[in-house]
């Protein structure tokens, strides 16, 4: 038999089980973890671990909170440079879309990522990645969308599928319908050929992206372009996925629902009929409290869309310009206070009903015998507290397939002992 793991004495363990209600994380007090190669075995009551795991040294998480690992659905996360003087031009009031139109914004991080070499870009991408896994982050959507020509798209969703290969378990989505690049400003029909006819092909023929994402808005695509475009991706397998009503409600929403998108995100505009619409074609809705924060915009309407059922993830949206952080905890800590979404909410936003928003609800979000053993313990005796008392980082420990990716240097005492550990063998 491999090696069995057990990981006892946590103080509560939230399972964030797909059933059931957003607002219930399905927390266990006085609970134990167990697992065998990267496959939870069983999780739930300490006193009820069966026999057959008893045997086994078990881990002590000192009375502290266990979670799934976090799943941010929402990443650009190959870029290069950073546009800090953007973030002070719109301190002194200039717009973001203004920005954007004099050259700036996306434009000027496609320059730059067209002009970096790839392992200047793979070596970007780990140094946030592993910062990710210190803060609890075991799987992590990544988009293309600085590239915008055949060759630097598939050049980005390459550099994903290295690091998916040296074991960070990433999810690679073509954005190529991001913006419409400078060179073809005149000539937007043929850069929308471009994507249907060769780039999206090409990364699906590859395997290089699971998804294809459009960004519909006034500055980027129209809605008849994204039905075109998603439409296309669809043909070639690859699920649809919209940067929706982000700036200006123009019907995104209602086209994810038509399409049949994996998730409609931003939503910050989101018009009525839209949210409807979403909830009856089981469009997941990913909110990125970081991107309306930064832009200074109303969040988008989180306890409506949960009202309406519509399940409400959360993410980061980590991008040079609307949301320089990676930092998702306190993006769910946003996400109660913005978005008033509960702690329980953000948590499920952030680990199962994420994993639903880019086809990974049989892998991974939640812990239960059969997923995989991605999990975080935090420094907290409750998710409550833990996304309210706002830290650099309360994660100690980082689990992904079984392996403790990250854990905090030094010995944390126990917060709280809220039955005896167990006794290693
Ligand atoms: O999700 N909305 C479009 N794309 C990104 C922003 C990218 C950028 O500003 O570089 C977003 O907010
Ligand atoms: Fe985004």
């Amino acid at each position: 038999m491999p090696p069995m793991r057990v990981l006892g004495n946590i103080g509560v363990l939230a399972r964030c089980l797909p059933a059931g209600p957003q607002d219930d994380a399905n927390t266990v007090p006085h609970a134990a973890l167990a697992w065998t190669e990267g496959t939870i075995r069983w999780a739930g009551p300490q006193a009820e671990l069966p026999s057959e795991f008893r045997d086994w040294p078990a881990d002590d998480a000192g009375g502290r909170l266990v979670v799934p690992g976090l799943v941010d659905c929402h990443t650009h996360l190959a870029f290069a440079g950073w546009r800090a003087d953007e973030f002070e031009r719109r301190i002194h009031g200039a717009g973001y879309l203004e920005i954007a139109a004099a050259g700036g914004g996306i434009a000027s991080t496609v320059a730059k990522t067209r002009a970096a070499s790839t392992g200047e870009l793979l070596e970007h991408c780990r140094t946030h990645l592993a910062a990710m896994a210190r803060l609890g982050v075991t799987t992590v959507e990544a988009k293309s969308g600085y590239g915008l020509s055949l060759e630097s798209e598939l050049r980005i969703l390459e550099v994903y599928r290295e690091l998916s290969r040296s074991g960070h378990r990433m999810v690679p989505t073509l954005l190529a319908a991001h913006v419409v690049p400078a060179e073809f400003r005149d000539r937007r029909a043929e850069y929308v050929a471009l994507v249907i006819e060769q780039i999206i092909p090409r990364a699906a023929a590859g395997g290089l992206a699971r998804f294809c994402d459009v960004f519909v808005e006034e500055s980027a695509f129209s809605i008849e372009e994204g039905r075109r475009i998603l439409e296309a991706g669809k043909r070639h397998g690859l699920a649809p996925k919209l940067h929706a009503d982000q700036l200006t409600g123009s019907g995104g929403a209602e086209l994810a629902a038509e399409v049949g998108a994996a998730s409609a995100d931003h939503l910050e505009c989101i018009s009525s009929q839209g949210i409807e619409q979403m909830a009856r074609a089981g469009v997941v809705a990913v909110s990125l409290p970081f991107a309306s924060l930064y832009l200074g915009v109303n969040p988008l309407p989180a306890r409506r869309l949960l009202a309406a059922g519509v399940a409400v993830a959360v993410a980061t949206d980590f991008n040079p310009g609307s949301a320089p952080s990676y930092h998702l905890p306190v993006a769910m800590t946003l996400a109660c206070t913005l978005q008033k979404m509960t702690p329980a909410e953000a948590l499920k936003g952030a680990t199962i009903v994420a994993a639903r928003a880019i086809g990974l609800e049989p892998e991974v979000g939640s812990l239960e015998a059969g997923k995989a053993a991605d999990f975080a313990v935090i420094d907290a005796d409750s998710v409550e507290q833990w996304l309210y008392h706002l830290r650099p980082n309360a994660c100690v420990r980082t689990v992904r397939r079984g392996e403790t990716i990250w854990t905090a240097s030094g010995e944390l005492p126990a917060i709280r002992f809220t039955s005896s550990p167990r006794p290693p063998a």
